[in-house]
């Protein structure tokens, strides 16, 4: 009897060894692939943990990834969740994109260069800024934090996209890798395009091959267009003023292509090329373009003991409107829940930014679809109308961010808490459908006294309808 409770105890603790094993590479896991793993190799999560991972472009300077969204009959266009990461002192080169981009810096300083109603126009950003480049705006992109890794979140919008899977990047400065759009002119029309001889423009067209992602300084060796991002000839209009502008709705969607104006000036800026026409400018006026919105900045709309969540929607932001999507920030303090609810009018998007967490989502016909634990890192989506909740672990607090398909005023029908609709709906009619006399349901649903963000049970948590095998639960229990 003796000799097998010793055996039992070097079994429970091989267990726990190993269990501990596998949580710190999946904790190491997590810390190297900022972004998700790579397509299909995680082997667990749930269906609504998005795993379809794919690496748009890598280079030594930085590189850009993406969480690909589900086609369905409903959602022909699915939102794709990107992640791009540079190095210190790298440029994403000068392009445009079939689809919106709603950005969210989450680690660093960028400067954005971006063609706003025919004017080049830069301004930089730090962690927590929200901002959307519109489809079909030229753009680029530089870390400028000093020895600082740039990390950025963006929703991808395909609905305006050419069907290409995901999206499609069209690049103005390049060469030979990147391809430039231009190169597709051939030599003599660009050549008379610009007023340049080939000779000229021969260099700058096959110059750079080091990928989208370049360094502009150090040991690399400056491409040819980080050069020109650094030099003063270019012409960039001074922000003066910044304005959310909400009324010239019918200007700005013109914006959405570019025109020839743009492309004109955009590529004449690139090449350091001056135009008469454009020295003549009134270089006084300010160009009005929409300030960014910081996450972190805000006052939390909701916040109790519990944590706090901020949901940004295109009142509070209206750039949000244009492309109809929301943004939020949630923060659970170690232990804590965001309440079971419902998202009535949006499907959501998360991506943890900090901390594990486990997020559990049940089908329409009350049986369980997901209970995954997530990390850093992960990204999850909860479709329109499914109940669910996110939990932080015990170890710490859990903060995500994410999108949501509307940039209406999404109010979540909270299913437990003080504000839940069992609260307001308690009566008669709720009792007679659970088929319990009314007062034992009130007592049931009044019980818990805070709302939206709830505290952790003071019960030991009760792990779903899967039973633990007996001998891990009993080696759980003896080493607590
Ligand atoms: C943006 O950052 C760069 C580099 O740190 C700095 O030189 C520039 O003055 C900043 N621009 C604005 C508008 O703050
Ligand atoms: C081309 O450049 C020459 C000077 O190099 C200038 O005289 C001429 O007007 C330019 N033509 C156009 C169409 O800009
Ligand atoms: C152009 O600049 C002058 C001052 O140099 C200013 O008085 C005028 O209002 C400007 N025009 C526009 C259209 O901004
Ligand atoms: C989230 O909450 C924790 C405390 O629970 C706090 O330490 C942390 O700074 C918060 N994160 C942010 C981004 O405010
Ligand atoms: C509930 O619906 C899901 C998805 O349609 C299905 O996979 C599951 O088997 C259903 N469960 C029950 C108990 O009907």
């Amino acid at each position: 009897m003796k000799k097998f409770h010793g055996l039992g105890l070097v079994f429970i603790m091989m267990l726990l060894l190993a269990r501990e094993m596998k949580a710190a590479e999946h904790e190491e896991k997590g810390r190297r692939k900022w972004g998700g793993g790579e397509g299909g190799e995680e082997e667990e999560g749930g269906i609504f943990v998005m795993k379809n991972s794919k690496q748009v472009v890598k280079t030594d300077a930085g590189e850009m990834r993406i969480m690909r969204g589900y086609r369905s009959r409903s959602t022909p266009n699915p939102m794709h969740i990107g992640f791009i990461q540079m190095e210190p002192d790298t440029l994403f080169v000068p392009q445009y994109l079939d689809a919106n981009l709603i950005l969210f810096v989450r680690r660093g300083d960028v400067k954005i260069g971006w063609i706003h109603k025919d004017k080049m126009v830069e301004k930089n950003f730090t962690i927590g800024d929200v901002y959307r480049i519109p489809a079909g705006s030229a753009f680029f992109m530089e870390n400028i934090g000093k020895g600082q890794q740039l990390q950025m979140i963006c929703s991808i919008d395909t609905s305006e996209g050419l069907g290409f899977v995901p999206f499609q990047s069209f690049y103005i400065g390049g060469g030979t890798f990147p391809k430039s759009v231009l190169a597709g002119f051939g030599m003599r029309t660009l050549a008379t395009a610009f007023n340049v001889t080939e000779e000229v423009l021969q260099p700058v067209m096959r110059r750079q091959a080091e990928g989208p992602f370049v360094y502009m300084t150090g040991s690399h060796q400056p491409s040819k267009w980080a050069s020109f991002m650094k030099s003063e000839h270019r012409k960039i209009q001074e922000q003066v003023a910044f304005e959310v502008d909400d009324e010239d709705d019918g200007e700005d969607i013109k914006q959405v292509k570019p025109t020839k104006w743009s492309w004109k000036k955009l590529l004449n800026s690139l090449l350091g090329m001056e135009e008469e026409e454009e020295e003549e400018e009134n270089k006084s006026r300010a160009v009005h373009y929409p300030d960014s919105y910081n996450l972190y900045s805000r006052t939390p709309g909701f916040k109790n003991n519990y944590g706090w969540s901020i949901a940004v929607d295109g009142h509070a932001y209206t750039p949000l409107k244009r492309c109809d999507i929301g943004v939020y920030l949630v923060n659970l303090t170690a232990g804590s829940m965001m309440a079971p609810h419902v998202n009535p009018i949006a499907t959501e998007y998360g991506i943890v930014l900090k901390g594990t967490g486990r997020i559990q989502i049940v089908f329409p016909n009350g049986s369980l679809a997901m209970d995954a634990e997530v990390k850093e890192g992960d990204v999850f989506w909860i479709p329109r109308y499914f109940p669910f909740c996110q939990i932080a672990s015990m170890s710490g607090p859990l903060e995500f961010f994410g999108f949501t398909t509307t940039a209406r005023r999404n109010r979540p029908l909270f299913l437990a808490g003080t504000n839940s609709v069992m609260n307001s709906m308690m009566g008669p009619e709720l009792a007679a459908a659970f088929d319990i006399p009314e007062e034992e349901l009130r007592k049931i649903v009044t019980q818990q006294k805070h709302a939206i963000i709830l505290p952790s049970w003071s019960l030991p948590p009760h792990r779903g309808k899967k039973e633990p095998p007996a001998i891990e639960r009993h080696g759980l229990l003896s080493f607590n």
